[in-house]
């Protein structure tokens, strides 16, 4: 029997759309419905610190929003004072520790977690008591999986941004270096997850790694929400996860 992979949707592009114009339309809230009701498993969003997408009266709409559908938000954030005390006050379902530069245009790496254990051990400690699921957005290295267990990670969210960037010529190593840490993360008892710049395609070919569980996705399911409705858009994700672990399309 194939399994079925958890899809998350990242919503924060269509807070970016809404900022541009600075009112209140496209409402993430919104978006967020639409995604639960196409398929999505549960909503993630990044309150970055600028807070140049996703706001905090977004956090509290998408807190209150997840809980009446009893769906999991997924917080992404810094690993910051600011942020925990704000996850804290939400206790959302689960939150996810990602690096973050003010000058970068995206999430551009993972989280080096192997050298700054006494930081953010504190931090997952502080997350997981109060409840929450710690996850820790990180390179697939050998040495940051390691650390994501003795800071008492309870998953890794594998950053697969490299492996999208490069050409499918290129891909193979990059996915034996998925493979490994996926199997080596299991082996210390973490869940794996997997994100940043998936599509249809590489959504699919991620997923022959039978440890990854949960895949989130945002830039490319907004993207293409323009053409297709975002309910088409997910719902077409949703086919082409199932046909990449059920062996392909029917
Ligand atoms: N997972 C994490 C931890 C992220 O930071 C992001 C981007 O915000 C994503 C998944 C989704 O990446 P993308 O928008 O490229 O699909």
């Amino acid at each position: 029997m194939s399994r079925r992979v958890r899809l998350g949707v990242n919503i924060d592009h269509v807070a970016t759309v809404r900022n541009a114009r600075g009112g209140s339309h496209p409402d993430p809230a919104r978006a967020a419905e639409a995604a639960l009701a196409a398929g999505a498993d549960g909503i993630t969003a990044h309150l970055r610190e600028d807070r140049r997408h996703i706001t905090d009266a977004d956090i509290d709409v998408l807190t209150a929003l997840c809980r009446r559908a009893g769906k999991p938000l997924n917080l992404e954030m810094a690993v910051t004072d600011e942020m925990l005390a704000i996850a804290l006050r939400h206790r959302p379902h689960a939150a996810c520790l990602v690096p973050e530069r003010r000058e970068e245009v995206t999430t551009e790496g993972g989280l080096a977690v192997a050298g700054q254990e006494a930081r953010i051990a504190p931090v997952a400690r502080t997350l997981a008591q109060a409840g929450m699921r710690v996850s820790l957005f990180i390179e697939p290295s050998p040495a940051q999986v390691e650390a994501a267990a003795a800071v008492g990670a309870q998953v890794v969210e594998f950053h697969t941004g490299r492996y999208c960037h490069l050409s499918p010529g290129q891909r193979p190593a990059e996915l034996d270096r998925l493979a490994a840490a996926a199997a080596q993360a299991q082996g210390l008892g973490l869940e794996v997850h997997a994100g940043h710049g998936l599509d249809f395609g590489t959504a699919g070919e991620v997923l022959v790694i039978p440890e990854i569980v949960e895949l989130n996705i945002g830039h490319f399911l907004i993207g293409e929400a323009v053409f297709t409705g975002l309910d088409g858009a997910i719902r077409r994700m949703r086919v082409a996860m199932d046909e990449a672990v059920s062996g392909g399309a029917a």
